[in-house]
């Protein structure tokens, strides 16, 4: 008998570290090495305690990843509740949790949109993509520059090839309406072009009302002839003007034009439902009749991949939309979470300035107004990678290579500590 060959998997090689979960790892690790460290060793203490600032998940004044108190609420009645068991959702996932989810987005609840409830915002993307792709035969998308590193790897597993339009201009800290309109106009027929409805990741910076006016103008104006297909991931609904309804006036404005929009809807960062899985994905119909069409298909792929959603979270959400009571607690919790990212950015701002000027090697024309400006979970903060490499190396602090900070894991015991790590690393990282 010939000698069996186990190795099937020899030739397999190894894959690229996620751009933001790989830089989890590396913070793990300088934690793991730094609580290793024998207490008279000159690292020990807390000063040298490895920060992270990578992940876009809310965290305490403590640090401390938060539960929000209404879901800690709904997840007591529901741990007491005879009612509750643990069978399969609908493949399209909790019934009554659907119309509830579009009342939030789109203000009302409408039987022409397909919904269904997916694996958060992530999954609303590759459920959607996937469904364009194969029912439309889209096969480009157009995100913005920069945006979620995770966008292009989801459409790829979907076969779908991504090109880019301009957002943003790191010189002035601002977004580059005028190019990326231009850019979208002369995408080619079918294309789908990805937008942030607020609090834009990673920029912080959003459109005015004035600006996604005239670009669902342009949408509507390419519809009769050459359209292109209108897609925004709301993922931070609530965190980048602490309203609910302003944060998806975009999507609206776009709805009550009757264009054709797709909607992820992630539950993931509004209400701390992170590891739940929790999110929607939606798409505008002409009618009812149509929209049943889509939803069959959503079905059909859903059954296909993974079956049907997890539970926990979509009941927690539609307890917490649909009963007064708890709704107006959770927007209690938001206010909490909107506020503390408001003051810790004025911190990190005030912070940087301060050792700034205290510094006298510190370049004084290095502006951090924008920190103050941007909205959400995140600052731009325009350091540059050489400066993100050195925070890491010297300070311990993390955070993602193209100067992304995550408001949220900062707090009072370390923003002044991050503060002059940053004026630090302006003064001493190698320059470009
Ligand atoms: C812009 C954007 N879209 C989508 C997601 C997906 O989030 P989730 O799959 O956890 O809902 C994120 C998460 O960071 C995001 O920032």
């Amino acid at each position: 008998m010939a000698t069996p060959n186990f190795e099937i998997f020899s030739k397999v090689e190894r894959g690229p570290p996620d751009a933001v979960f790989g830089i989890v790892d590396q913070f793990n690790k300088a934690t793991a090495a730094w609580k290793a460290l024998p207490p008279d060793h000159p690292e020990a203490g807390p000063d040298h305690k490895p920060i992270s600032l990578v992940v876009g998940a809310y965290r305490d004044e403590n640090g401390k990843p938060w539960v929000l108190p209404t879901v800690r609420q709904i997840e007591k009645e529901m741990a007491e509740s005879p009612a509750l068991d643990h069978e399969y959702l609908k493949i399209t996932g909790l019934p009554e949790f659907l119309p509830a989810a579009q009342k939030l987005m789109f203000g009302v609840k409408d039987e022409t949109i397909a919904s269904a409830q997916v694996l958060s915002g992530t999954g609303a993307l590759y459920v959607g993509f996937s469904f364009l792709h194969k029912h439309l035969g889209c096969t480009t998308l157009m995100i913005p520059d920069p945006t979620w590193p995770n966008h292009p790897n989801v459409a790829a597993a979907a076969g779908i090839s991504v090109t880019k339009y301009p957002y943003y201009d790191r010189k002035t800290n601002s977004v580059l309406f005028d190019q990326m309109y231009d850019a979208i106009s002369k995408a080619e027929t079918n294309t789908i072009i990805l937008m942030h409805p607020c609090a834009h990741n990673p920029t912080g910076m959003d459109l005015t009302m004035d600006q996604w006016e005239k670009l669902a103008s342009l949408f509507q104006s390419r519809a009769a002839t050459s359209p292109l297909i209108p897609f925004f991931d709301c993922a931070y609904q609530g965190y980048a003007s602490g309203d609910l309804e302003l944060d998806a006036a975009a999507v609206r404005h776009f709805l009550a034009l009757g264009l054709p929009i797709i909607v992820a809807q992630s539950f993931s960062k509004t209400m701390g439902l992170y590891g739940e899985r929790c999110g929607c994905l939606h798409l505008k119909c002409t009618s009812k009749d149509i929209a049943t069409n889509v939803t069959s298909q959503l079905s059909s792929f859903i059954r296909a991949t993974y079956s049907n959603p997890p539970g926990h979270g979509a009941r927690i959400a539609t307890a917490l939309l649909t009963d007064e009571t708890k709704y107006k607690s959770w927007l209690n919790d938001l206010k909490t979470m909107t506020d503390r990212l408001k003051s810790m950015r004025t911190a990190l701002r005030e912070g940087i300035e301060k050792a700034q000027a205290e510094l006298p090697e510190a370049p004084k024309e290095r502006k951090w107004d924008h920190i103050t400006t941007q909205r959400g979970m995140f600052s731009f903060t325009g350091l540059t990678p050489q400066e993100c490499k050195y925070l890491s190396e010297k300070h311990h602090i993390f955070l993602t290579g193209n100067g992304r900070v995550s408001i949220a894991g900062l707090n009072p015991s370390n923003v002044e500590r991050v503060s002059r790590a940053i004026v630090d690393a302006v003064i001493h990282a190698p320059k470009e």
